[in-house]
């Protein structure tokens, strides 16, 4: 298999875009990824979308062949779903493809437009990522499923719900000056635990926001990235749980992100001390503490107290969601991991606005609806000899 790395990131500000449309966002997305490359459109071979679902947000479907038209590309195009995940999972493909010689030059991009639908109507809509026959047709929302998840954690670890809005103080920090966040502005802690409550322990802090939003990035084979500003795709792993909460050992472990980083980590050759940065799917607040545990951060359980002891800060242990991660840059789903690798390829490129020092490494953890899919991507300035 032959290396790969990221040569062109792109995307549009996240936020409420009432006034664009699906193909709009995706037309920014894509350009400014190929503009930022430095290549010209005609040298793309492939184009990989990430959507979860266009067709109850947006009313269309098809989205390789909407997202090829808009960029005038006449390549094969083709959508990847897995909920949340659908992004990383897209990004994994094309990556596979110029690995294995399909393709020399691929173009990534993620996207969704969440806000055309109702609040209801969009909650109804994320309920289908978890299994319909036994939660959501019971009634149990994204929320309800996180929230499940944060009561057991708490019960069986003693994390605290001031621990969860911990994470959220941290993220909204971090997106200060973000001028692609949703909501690049500081909350407190108070702010947290007094905000409406959704899904008990979880409140409107813990949550992330719907999001209109996409992002984009170019993908090429080692010797055309050479000549290029490349960050090397130095590891990634997929994993798979059961659908439903109920099928799980544990609703505190996520088994598919154990899987992923396994996986990760053994094609990247490198080890958790090697990392300098990482952007953490939070969704909710749970599931950062629950991700920092199960990519072997910290112990099992210990979570909600490295995030006390400020371990995820730029100057703690693990810089974790410099860019104000889900809960404030906001989580159009499909768009999420697409962004992450954005994110993390400016910390590599040494252009990033919450900028951490000397790193070499960084990786990305992005989950498909509670836990059924992960994505670990490992991201290197340079390409290991
Ligand atoms: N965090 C902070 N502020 C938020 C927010 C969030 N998650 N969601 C909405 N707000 C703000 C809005 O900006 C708005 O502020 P304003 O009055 O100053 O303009 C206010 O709260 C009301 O917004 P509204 O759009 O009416 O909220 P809502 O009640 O329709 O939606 C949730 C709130 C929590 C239901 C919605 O954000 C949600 O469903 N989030 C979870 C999304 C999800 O499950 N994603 C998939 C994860 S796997």
């Amino acid at each position: 298999m032959r290396n790969v790395a990221v040569v062109g990131i792109g995307q549009t500000k996240f936020g409420e875009h009432w006034d664009r449309s699906l193909r709009d966002l995706i037309f920014e997305a894509g350009m400014s990824a190929i503009k930022d490359s430095g290549l010209e459109k005609e040298q793309i071979q492939g184009l990989y979308v990430g959507n979860m679902s266009a067709g109850r947000f947006a009313g269309q479907e098809h989205l390789g062949a909407l997202a090829a038209d808009v960029l005038g590309l006449r390549v094969p195009a083709s959508r990847f779903e897995a909920a949340c995940a659908s992004g990383s999972v897209a990004f994994r493909n094309a990556c596979t493809s110029v690995a294995c010689g399909m393709e020399d030059v691929a173009l990534v991009v993620g996207a969704e437009k969440m806000t055309d639908v109702s609040t209801p109507a969009a909650v109804l809509s994320l309920a289908a990522a978890g299994d319909q026959e036994w939660e959501a047709a019971c009634g149990l929302t994204f929320a309800g499923a996180y929230a499940l998840i944060a009561r057991r954690h708490m019960h069986d670890f003693g994390t605290t719900k001031e621990q969860l809005g911990m994470v959220a103080v941290e993220n909204h920090k971090n997106a200060v000056g973000n001028p692609y966040a949703q909501f690049p502005f500081a909350i407190t802690l108070q702010d947290v635990l007094e905000a409406g409550m959704i899904a008990d322990p979880l409140g409107l802090m813990d949550c992330s926001p719907l999001t209109d939003g996409a992002a984009g990035v170019i993908i090429t084979s080692e010797d055309i990235a050479k000549k290029m500003n490349p960050v090397w795709v130095a590891g990634s792993g997929q994993g798979a749980d059961s659908l439903a909460l109920h099928g799980r050992k544990s609703i505190t472990e996520m088994d598919a992100t154990r899987q992923a980083a396994k996986t990760a980590f053994e094609k990247s050759g490198l080890r958790k001390e090697d990392i300098g940065a990482l952007e953490v799917h939070d969704c909710f607040t749970i599931n950062e503490i629950v991700g920092i545990e199960d990519l072997g951060f910290c112990k099992k359980g210990q979570g909600g107290r490295f995030v006390e002891d400020g371990k995820i800060s730029k100057d703690g242990e693990i810089p974790i969601n410099m860019s104000g991660g889900l809960k404030a840059c906001g989580h159009p789903v499909g768009a999420t991991g697409i962004r992450q690798i954005v994110d993390i390829a400016r910390q590599l490129r040494g252009s990033a606005r919450n900028q951490v020092n000397g790193i070499e490494h960084g990786l990305t953890l992005n989950i498909g609806g509670s836990g059924a899919t992960a994505v670990v991507n490992i991201l290197s300035r340079e390409l290991k000899k």
